[in-house]
């Protein structure tokens, strides 16, 4: 009852209205490119709405059949939701973290598993507190948060393309390339679809590039894909009190914009350009973060290729990223159609030509302080008064030992593992649950927004004042 109450609130008050599933259906087929393959494979005719008009007009007792032929996802809601998303980076400065979000969500693929889901990919199970509570996904919780709003106002899309859909869209509002992205992916509907943990990389592995290649393959990427891909790291920061990786703070994210703190790999981590290639290659910036893994792009030769190249030719990263990230976040998809559907005006667009970054200024950290000679006060993690060998030049030592060379330890202390956190503590996972149940998550079942519960409340509370008022 109190869900069917909710359902027609939401329909008076949500200002895209079409909750509905046939006002869904037929409002897609007005707006975006759908696939004919469901009205082919039907025999019916290429516009939905015609055929929910043709329904209507018999009342539904007519000869005409009523054939339910729905995508996963609402096409019109997707194109809805983007610019809500839009607007949520604008304020939050989420971009990074929905690209993790997105990346995390796919990344868990397995090509030698043909069974779905047990393949893993994007199918929407991140939502899910089993899988949010894996060691690498420290953190996504707060994704989760701030996306959940927007799937309660567009109960026709799936989590498996929103995820996707913010990931890309954080991308091309960062000022990087348009993402040839299709919809339609299908939801893991229970936590024991979730994939098992242990299928994304780690930091800080004995063979950064072995382990790299491990992984990526395992997904059915490429030596390209891995450099092109690892180049998102362009935007955000690592935290120590997430991933254990990185300083708590430095020059460039003491003051946010977002939440501060964390070690950024570049600069200006809110805008998408190839400086992550470049200032892992310099490594001149202590408070720039070089995972073992991003310092294994140059060390490895077929991975220097990519990476060099990158460094030196944005437009070069900015095609191969795009097509490397439109790959993943297909990854083990189910989609409904079948071969998915583009959003029209993506599909019309040509592809940019590298612009300038514009969006990205307005979301662009403050003006990072003028580089100055005389050296900071380290964080208490990362004493400057220790010169240590970089985790990721101790990786390389290690490596070069095996092949008799002689190990060339930079004075670059950037990357740093805080306290060697694999796993979550007990205690963390808890506050994950906690806060998870808090916006209307159980381990159990998806997540059930109480939102419109919280509205009824509210106006019940309206009422009985007024009441009180009145008498
Ligand atoms: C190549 C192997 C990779 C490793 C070992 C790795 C590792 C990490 C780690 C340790 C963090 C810090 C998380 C935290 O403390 O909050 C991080 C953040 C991030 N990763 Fe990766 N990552 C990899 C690949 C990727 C890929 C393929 C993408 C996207 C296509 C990506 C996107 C990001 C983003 C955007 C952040 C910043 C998140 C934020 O600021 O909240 N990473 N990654």
């Amino acid at each position: 009852m109190a869900e069917r109450v909710a359902a027609s609130l939401l329909r008076a008050a949500s200002p895209s209205p079409a909750p509905s599933p046939s006002a869904r259906r037929a409002t897609a087929a007005t707006s975006v490119s759908f696939p004919s393959s469901c009205s082919a494979r039907l025999g019916l005719r290429s516009r939905p709405s015609s055929r929910f008009s043709q329904n209507a007009a018999t009342g539904g007792r007519g000869a005409l059949r009523v054939v339910r032929c729905m995508a996963a996802s609402d096409p019109a809601q997707v194109k809805s939701a983007r610019e809500d998303i839009k607007e949520l980076l604008k304020t939050t400065y989420s971009h990074p973290i929905m690209v993790r979000l997105g990346w995390h969500d796919s990344g868990t693929y397995d090509k030698n598993i043909k069974e779905w889901p047990q393949c893993g990919g994007a199918d929407g199970s991140l939502r899910f507190d089993a899988e949010l509570k894996h060691g690498a996904n420290a953190g996504l919780i707060n994704a989760l948060k701030l996306i959940q709003p927007i799937k309660d106002k567009y109960p026709g899309i799936t989590y498996a393309d929103l995820f996707q859909l913010a990931s890309a869209t954080a991308i091309e509002e960062a000022g990087g390339p348009k993402i040839p992205m299709k919809y339609g992916r299908v939801d893991v509907t229970a936590p024991a679809q979730c994939p098992p943990e242990g299928r994304l990389p780690d930091a800080s592995p004995r063979d950064p590039a072995e382990h790299l290649r491990e992984v990526f393959y395992r997904m059915g990427l490429d030596d390209k894909d891995i450099v092109a891909l690892s180049g998102a790291h362009t935007l955000g920061r690592s935290r120590p009190d997430r991933s254990g990786w990185g300083k708590p703070e430095t020059k460039y994210t003491k003051d946010g914009p977002g939440e501060p703190g964390g070690q950024s790999w570049t600069v200006e981590w809110l805008k998408f350009d190839n400086s992550y290639f470049k200032d892992i290659k310099e490594r001149r910036d202590q408070d720039l973060l070089v995972l073992p893994t991003d310092a294994a792009l140059y060390e490895d030769p077929s991975f220097a290729v990519y990476a060099e190249k990158y460094a030196e030719d944005q437009e070069a990263f900015f095609k191969d990223y795009a097509e490397a990230h439109a790959k993943l976040s297909n990854l083990g998809a189910k989609f409904d159609p079948p071969e998915g559907f583009s959003l029209e005006d993506e599909k019309k667009e040509e592809p940019e030509p590298t612009p300038e970054p514009a969006v990205a200024a307005a979301a662009a950290p403050p003006p990072p302080p003028t580089p100055t000679p005389t050296p900071e006060p380290e964080p208490a993690a990362a004493p400057a008064s220790a010169p240590e060998p970089v985790a990721a030049a101790v990786a390389t030592a290690t490596a070069e030992e095996k092949n008799g060379a002689a190990p060339q330890p930079e004075p670059f202390v950037a990357a740093k593992y805080s306290y060697g956190k694999k796993e979550l503590s007990d205690s963390m996972k808890q506050k994950i649950r906690a806060e998870y149940e808090g916006f209307g998550g159980s381990p159990d079942k998806p997540l059930q927004s109480n939102y419109f519960l919280n509205i009824m409340i509210v106006i019940a509370g309206l009422a009985f004042l007024t009441s009180l008022v009145m008498n």
